[in-house]
């Protein structure tokens, strides 16, 4: 396993979710507890970007319950119609949100979030098993770039689930 991760100092998000994609592949191919992958996942994305808040929930009977992260504490289980997390569980669907302040429903874990980004991830059976959950202390942060590198990222995840049976 690689211990240390390459990427360019660069304020060009794509180029570096392209960097780290294949450094995230490395690093979970051949470890099948899904937790850890998750948590060194939440590592790489938090020291390549250096995001506020970078984690995972994943779908438990009915709520979501959090999983590995980095950043500070937060709410331990979202139900599916509460938060941009649930949202993005109801949906299906990557959602970015621009400002938190304004969308209805937002759960603050940290009133330093002010903007957002969730992405599903998918179990073969096509259910959600978990939502990818990225925050910034700034507005407006993330972008179509963001919603592509993070889906490169969750690709993933997804087919290291399909090889380990998850
Ligand atoms: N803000 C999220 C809750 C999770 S925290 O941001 C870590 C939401 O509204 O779903």
């Amino acid at each position: 396993m690689a211990e240390s991760l390459a990427f360019s100092k660069t304020s060009d998000r794509k180029v570096i979710y392209d960097e780290i994609a294949p450094q995230i592949e490395a690093l979970i191919t051949g470890e099948t507890d899904i937790v850890a992958n998750l948590a060194n996942i939440a590592a790489v994305l938090k020291e390549a970007f250096g995001f506020f808040w970078v984690g995972f929930y994943i779908k438990k009977e009915n709520q979501l319950v959090l999983s590995a992260f980095q950043g500070s504490v937060a709410c331990t289980r979202i139900d599916f119609d509460k938060g941009v997390c649930g949202y993005a569980y109801t949906t299906r669907e990557t959602v970015i949100v621009p400002d938190v302040e304004k969308f209805p429903g937002h759960i603050a874990c940290s009133s330093a979030s002010k903007s957002e980004i969730v992405v599903p991830i998918f179990k073969r059976s096509g259910e959600v098993f978990a939502v990818l959950d990225v925050d910034s202390d700034r507005l407006n942060y993330f972008s179509q770039a963001d919603a592509e590198g993070l889906k490169k990222i969750t690709a993933i995840i997804e087919k290291q689930m399909l090889e380990t049976g998850v």
